[in-house]
């Protein structure tokens, strides 16, 4: 049985400083909310967690809802492992979807068959929130919404793959740390990136607020972004 204390698979995401606040990465085969407001920095997390996998040898999927893969790809080019990616890319171990699903069903047939078909070991939804928000406005009832959610990270889960959902934050409630105010409780950890302005300077920061089966770093750390990505500093 694994423990917290050592045992537990784990999945090392890649970005420095990250590991030590969780025990060494997430625990293999779970799902993660990655929580924050635009320009926060969760799709650069995501993706240097994928570039993690792909340096180890594994295949991962990226489903985009926001981009397309040439936009995503560009996007990375400003990095100093943009050049890399986009090679893991040409060479079919990094699989980068943009889709527009059109329900919850829709989206996990998407998720489902990318994964499937190179049996990801990583996966990374961008974002749960734009998935979410045709069905917010169709006439599911909020109960309903929250079981398919649900049932959705469970299929991903059965699949193996070690799972990224980004989510929105409102602009100007900083309490909040999920779009629907469900997620987080759905999913096995949560990391929440913030962009706070400080006089004229912007101050961006990293909190793991949960993970299960781990014995977690509480406080808030800095994060620092440069050519090589971000980074978690004290
Ligand atoms: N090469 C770079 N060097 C330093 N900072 C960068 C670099 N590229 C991007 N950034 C910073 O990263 C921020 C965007 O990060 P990212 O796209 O991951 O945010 P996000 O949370 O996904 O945003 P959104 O909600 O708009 O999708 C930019 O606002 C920019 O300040
Ligand atoms: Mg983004």
């Amino acid at each position: 049985m694994p423990s917290s204390t050592g045992q537990t698979d784990r999945v090392p995401t890649g970005i420095p400083g990250f590991d030590n606040l969780v025990e060494g990465g997430f625990v293999r085969g779970s799902t993660y909310l990655i929580a924050g407001q635009a320009g926060s920095g969760k799709s650069i997390f995501c993706m240097q967690y994928i570039l993690e996998g792909l340096n180890r040898g594994e295949t991962c999927v990226y489903l985009s809802l926001e981009q397309k893969i040439e936009e995503f790809l560009r996007d990375m080019s400003g990095f100093e492992w943009g050049a890399a990616m986009r090679k893991y890319y040409e060479d079919g171990k990094l699989i980068v979807v943009s889709a527009e699903p059109t329900s919850i069903k829709d989206l996990q047939d998407i998720s489902l068959a990318y994964i499937g078909r190179v049996q990801a070991t990583r996966f990374v939804l961008d974002s749960l929130t734009v998935a979410a928000l045709g069905w917010k406005t169709s006439s599911m009832d909020p109960g309903k919404v929250r079981s398919e959610v649900f049932s959705y990270m469970r299929t991903i889960e059965s699949t193996g793959a070690t799972a990224l959902f980004i989510c929105e934050i409102p602009e100007g409630d900083a309490k909040k740390i999920s779009m629907f105010g469900f997620e987080e409780f759905i999913v096995d950890g949560v990391v929440v990136l913030r962009y706070m302005t400080l006089g004229q300077a912007g101050n961006r920061t990293i909190e793991v607020r949960k993970m299960r089966r781990t014995k977690i770093d509480e406080s808030i750390h800095t994060l620092e972004f440069s050519p090589k990505g971000i980074r978690v500093s004290d």
